[in-house]
């Protein structure tokens, strides 16, 4: 797992445009791995400019996101379909018959398999972009989940239920129940990105990064891929202790691409 302590949230985002810019330059069909939320909007923003300034062309790209409430239609304004749209898919040239999003109304017993199914076919995914809840979770993977687990039903816990809550208008329906990829799922991708920003990520940084290999943060898994970069702020940096250490190892990757380029 590498770390990456970069100076602001801004920064967190940029560098995770680079790398999408990076794997698309290389394979412009790649296929990708995206997650919803406030953490990735900004990232989100950066691909558009990418594609606004004639750099990047997303037109031969897949994509498939982690996650979806159960029972929110894709119109529904707070469906992850919707985010995805509105935040990234509607401003750029990818062909939205190539962007997948877990199908919220199905039959729960389909909806997975059928998920893991179009993932397959697809070959696989080349780079997924990852947030980390606060307590741990990745994708709505929350803390219990099997460490092997495949795209199915999860209910949410209400720590996450309650952080979503912002989102919802005053006595809008939530959604306690999600589909979500597995976290057996999310380590087939062949890279991962995980982007934190804010203090209120600190503790889940630190578990994932430097904690025990556990259910109880899902996020801990990671340190069983062996292609995983965190991107994180100071503030999401906080509690770490190894910093000056991921810090040198920052500065010595980037030293030994700039002698190879
Ligand atoms: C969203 C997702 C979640 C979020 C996490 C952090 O698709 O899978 O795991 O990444 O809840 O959310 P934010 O970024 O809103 O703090």
């Amino acid at each position: 797992m590498q770390v990456v302590i970069t100076q602001s949230a801004e920064q967190v985002a940029k560098l995770g445009a680079k790398h999408c810019y990076d794997l698309i330059n290389v394979n412009p069909a790649a296929v990708l791995g995206l997650a919803t939320g406030s953490t990735p909007v900004a990232l989100y923003g950066q691909l558009i400019d990418l594609y606004r300034r004639n750099l990047v062309s997303y037109c031969l790209i897949k994509s498939f996101n982690l996650d979806e409430y159960v029972g929110l239609v894709p119109t529904h304004p707070q469906s992850y379909r919707y985010f995805m749209n509105h935040h990234l898919f509607n401003h750029i040239d990818i062909n939205l018959k190539n962007t997948f999003v877990p199908d919220g109304m199905t039959a729960p017993a389909q909806a997975g398999e059928q998920y893991e199914k179009a993932i397959a076919n697809a070959g696989g995914i080349d780079l997924q972009i990852l947030g980390v809840g606060r307590n741990g979770h990745i994708g709505f993977n929350e803390p219990s989940s099997s460490l092997s687990s495949r795209t199915r039903i999860k209910t949410l816990t209400a720590a996450t239920v309650k952080d979503n809550n912002r989102f919802f208008a005053t006595d809008e329906f939530q959604p306690e129940l999600a589909i979500t990829m597995g976290i057996g799922t999310i380590l087939e991708a062949k890279k991962i990105l995980l982007l934190a920003t804010g203090k209120a990520k600190a503790k889940a940084v630190k578990h994932l990064v430097e904690g025990s290999l556990s259910a109880s943060c899902p996020a801990s898994a990671l340190q069983l891929h062996n292609n995983t970069t965190v991107i994180i702020d100071q503030e999401a940096a906080e509690l770490l202790e190894h910093k000056e250490y991921y810090k040198q190892v920052a500065i010595t990757t980037e030293q030994m691409a700039t002698e190879n380029a």
